[in-house]
């Protein structure tokens, strides 16, 4: 894909004098001296729909509560444009603060306390957090040596998940953090079919949609043969960097509208105006924007995969097919992986805490990501050509130096 026509390249608008302004944690946890490519915040400038809808808002005091189905009929309409889903259920969607929370309170409709959740690690580790805080358990079904789903791992995991307690889910993440794999339709039927068989409930977290890279192809999983009582979460933040505006939605496929129904209405109150503002605003408008990005992170990540190959040959990588997460495989660097008990997502072992260190860019740790995550670091690709370039050089160097 090139870079649109029409709309600059975004993630080369914006100097790092400019980004060490923000205040957001990325930007705020490390030093100056750290260039910071870890929490999946992206390193542009809004996009100009999404900023004049916000813009009108402020100077019109429009800052009250949310009202209204302009955001769901605005997925609806980038859902049928962007992925062919004709008949997107606007009906049977709810607003939910941002996709984890939305997730949470879809789980406690369709699970109990003491139930089993799945997952496939390595994965977004606040899977595990907001699962267990829940006070559900986390069964884990591993992804294969190809990082794709492995059935016969999940078979296995639905069925001790089922003997664990009588209301089993699975939280799938489509496309796939930290890996950037985007789930072909045949593996998502799979997946409908073992849920089917062990009784287990799809909750599809499709939050990187959107960013879908050249190549792939997204399939939202409500479009799934057999996934009719499956629930899905959308949000405009990861594609048009909006974390800072909270609003989701959770869509219920067309056998899980009495589950839906049961929403507390309070879950509804959490989305700030101002968020759904911004997130209809992308969704109906931010098309153009979005392809520009997508270009840009197209470049960004076959620079990528010159710069490893220039400076870091012993690190191995599958370039993603969505997302701009990079899952980097730096177990043959021989760092000691040695990792503090417990923790959080932010914590650091192992390879991500030596690039720190030795390199001073910051990455995601693979340990927090669950079984298969140790020794791997996850990069974003989400900041200019320039930034990449200074980052895994000065990798490379913390390496061989
Ligand atoms: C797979 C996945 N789900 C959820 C989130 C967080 O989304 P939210 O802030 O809407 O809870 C992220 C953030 O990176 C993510 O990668």
């Amino acid at each position: 894909m090139t870079v649109s026509a029409d709309v600059d390249n975004p993630l080369t608008q914006l100097t790092l004098d400019q980004l060490r302004r923000r205040t957001s944690v990325k930007w705020r946890l490390y030093p100056p001296d750290v260039l910071p490519l870890w929490v999946a915040e992206q390193d542009v400038p809004l996009a100009p729909p999404v900023a004049d809808v916000l813009r009108r808002a402020v100077e019109l005091g429009d800052t009250g509560y949310a009202y209204g189905t302009a955001y769901a009929e605005a997925l609806g309409g980038f859902a049928a444009r962007r992925w062919g889903w004709a008949d997107f259920p606007v009906g049977r969607t709810t607003l939910v603060p941002d996709v984890m929370t939305g997730a949470v309170e879809v789980l406690r409709l369709v699970t109990d306390p003491g139930d089993a959740v799945v997952v496939c690690p390595p994965v977004y580790p606040p899977f595990y957090a907001f699962v267990t805080h829940a006070g559900r358990q986390v069964v884990e079904a591993p992804l294969g040596t190809d990082l794709r789903i492995d059935h016969a791992s999940l078979d296995e995991a639905f069925r001790r998940a089922r003997a664990l307690g009588p209301r089993p889910a699975f939280l799938l993440c489509n496309p796939h953090n930290p890996t950037g794999v985007v789930h072909r339709r045949d593996e998502l039927e799979t997946v409908a079919e073992l849920a089917a068989r062990h009784g287990v409930r799809v909750v599809s977290d499709e939050i990187h949609a959107p960013l879908a890279l050249t190549g792939a192809r997204f399939t939202p999983y409500l479009t799934v043969a057999g996934a009719g009582d499956a629930f899905a979460l959308v949000s405009a933040s990861k594609a048009w960097n909006l974390a800072g505006l909270k609003a989701a939605l959770a869509v219920a496929g067309a056998d899980a509208a009495d589950d839906l129904a049961r929403m507390p209405e309070e879950v509804s109150h959490g989305p700030s105006h101002l968020g759904v503002l911004a997130h209809t605003a992308a969704f109906r408008d931010g098309g153009p924007w979005l392809d520009a990005l997508l270009g840009g992170l197209d470049a960004n990540r076959a620079l990528l995969g010159s710069l490893l190959a220039a400076h870091l040959p012993a690190v191995s990588w599958r370039p993603p097919e969505g997302t701009y997460l990079a899952w980097l495989d730096c177990t043959r660097l021989g760092v000691p992986t040695e990792a503090p008990a417990g923790g959080v997502a932010s914590d650091l072992a192992g390879p991500a805490r030596m690039f720190l260190d030795r390199a001073r860019v910051a990455l995601s740790s693979g340990h927090v990501f669950g079984t298969g995550g140790t020794g791997f670091v996850r990069l974003n690709f989400a900041t200019s050509p320039a930034v990449l370039t200074e980052a895994v050089t000065r990798m490379g160097r913390a390496v061989t130096g």
